[in-house]
């Protein structure tokens, strides 16, 4: 419980009926960031993975620290139009709309065994669009790996029946 216990649920944020579980809580806390590191960089540390792949923006919060940890190099994967050089993107549905990420064309090498990581699955529409991308340049995604699921949105499943590894840190369920 050390991590999920530090994680906080704001009711109603950002919509009414949404239970928004914000992670400042665990981050702020030395004990919960450093837990949420190691615990990620124990699993990780014999996959012979070659790059972090982290999404903009909770997703660096937690993959740099862990690349740095595993000895490996990061890679962010940026919302539209922030990255300099050239780009590849993908679009994804939000609950309303649509959004795009992007990586750069230079970011991942074919073959390279990639760790993918983000705070939180949901619906797994980003998480499926990074990973993507990342096969698009010819990577291989090793794991997805979040510090929360929510299985009752399905993201899991999803990712799972396109053939990818999920594996997160906690779970909130039921509510
Ligand atoms: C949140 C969260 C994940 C994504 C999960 O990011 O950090 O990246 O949504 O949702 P999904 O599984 O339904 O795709 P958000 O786009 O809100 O942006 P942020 O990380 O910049 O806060
Ligand atoms: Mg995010």
């Amino acid at each position: 419980m050390t991590i999920k216990s530090r994680i906080r649920t704001i009711p109603h944020y950002p919509h009414q009926g949404i239970m928004f579980r914000d992670i400042t809580t665990l981050l702020k806390d030395s004990v919960g960031l450093r837990a949420t590191v190691q615990e990620l960089a124990h699993r990780y540390k014999d996959m012979k993975i070659d790059k972090v792949v982290g999404i903009e923006s909770r997703g660096f919060i937690v993959g740099t620290p862990l690349a740095y940890e595993l000895g490996l190099g990061f890679v962010p994967i940026r919302k539209r139009g922030k990255l300099p050089a050239e780009t590849v993107g993908r679009d994804y549905q939000l609950e309303y709309g649509s959004d795009r990420i992007e990586i750069h064309v230079d970011a991942i090498r074919t073959g390279d065994r990639v760790l993918l990581v983000d705070d939180l699955i949901a619906t797994g529409g980003t998480a499926e669009a990074a990973v993507g991308l990342i096969e698009d340049m010819g990577g291989e995604v090793v794991e997805c790996a979040f510090v929360i699921d929510l299985p009752d949105i399905g993201g899991r499943a999803r990712l799972e029946k396109l053939g990818q590894k999920v594996f997160a840190l906690c779970e909130f369920e039921g509510d």
